[in-house]
């Protein structure tokens, strides 16, 4: 029997303008986690798929899961495998957290241990990628990166992952706005919204670039003032690319209201999770603001400081 497991993520600077080339960072959370079991059968593989009421998806069928498999036998010069591969996850779905990147990358890796090869993870990350280019099109390959590697990432397109020192833990609240939502459309728009008004739309794509640049900057330096209001600053310009949703922005005027140092959506946006940077001292005031205003969950997560 083989166990793996993979983080889901969150995006802290930097969605959206990283489709266009810009800068983001983004960090794992290992307290929410995707895991497969996998074991060898008599019959083709299938996988079972726990938090979907124990669906069963086989190896031909049409699902990303069963092409995720595929791809990885492709990859593996092997033609088939008899296999149960049963996966799992407490990562909330269609909600910026990652869990279809997460799920990806288990699978691939139970495959791997299954058949005993060793894939590098800048080999598991290109097949991950191609998995989420089903799900969201146009992905900026930001979503996998981070949870293949499972460590803070500053991400260019196209470019090496860079490592992100942090001098200060910092400690995040992500707030869930229990709506689902698909970040295949919100993308689709913000492009729409590129073509049309292209004037108007690149230099808020450049702010929100030079935004994760300075974020950066601050977390080397272990300014969490500064931070905060960069968070601040970055969710009014999502909220001008129309990737906020009302719900959102309650979460996030609640979280400043209530004293946090920085708060802003992750991710797709119009729905799924929002974020809140806070201290010790404000954490729970601020999460039962979130509460307060319409957050169905509220979960705890800290970035560890961390040298280069
Ligand atoms: O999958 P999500 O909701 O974390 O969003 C991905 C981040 C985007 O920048 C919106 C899209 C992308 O491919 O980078």
């Amino acid at each position: 029997m083989i166990q793996v497991s993979a983080p889901a993520k969150i995006i802290l600077f930097g969605e959206h303008a990283v489709v266009y080339g810009q800068a983001a960072i983004a960090v794992p959370i290992s307290s929410l986690r995707a895991e497969a079991h996998a074991e060898f059968s008599r019959d083709k593989l299938s996988i079972i798929a726990r938090d979907l009421d124990n669906k069963i998806i086989y190896f031909d069928g049409d699902d990303p899961l069963a092409e995720t498999a595929r791809l990885t036998l492709k990859k593996l010069n092997l033609k088939a495998l008899q296999a149960k591969i049963i996966v799992q996850s407490n990562i909330p779905i269609a909600s910026g957290l990652g869990s279809g990147a997460a799920i990806s990358t288990v699978i691939i890796r139970a495959i791997c241990g299954l058949t005993q090869n060793n894939l590098s993870n800048q080999e598991i990350n290109k097949l991950v990628y191609e998995i989420e280019k089903i799900y969201h099109g146009t992905p900026s390959g930001i979503d996998n990166t981070v949870i293949v590697y499972e460590e803070a990432i500053y991400f260019v397109r196209e470019q090496p992952i860079q490592h992100i020192a942090n001098e200060k833990p910092l400690i995040l609240l992500i707030g869930n706005t229990g709506k689902a939502s698909l970040t295949k459309i919100a993308v689709g728009d913000v492009r729409k919204l590129f073509e049309f008004k292209p004037e108007h739309i690149k230099p808020v794509i450049e702010k929100i670039g030079w935004i994760a640049q300075s974020a950066r900057q601050a977390m080397q330096n272990g300014d969490i003032q500064r931070l905060g209001q960069l968070m601040f600053d970055n969710h009014a310009l999502l909220q001008q690319l129309t990737v906020s949703s009302p719900e959102l922005d309650a979460l996030v005027v609640a979280a400043k209201d209530a004293s946090a140092l920085g708060a802003k959506l992750s991710g797709g946006g119009r729905g799924g999770n929002m974020i809140a940077l806070v201290t010790d001292d404000t954490k729970a005031q601020v999460k039962q603001a979130l509460l307060g205003a319409g957050a169905v969950q509220v979960y705890e997560t800290t970035i560890a400081k961390s040298d280069l």
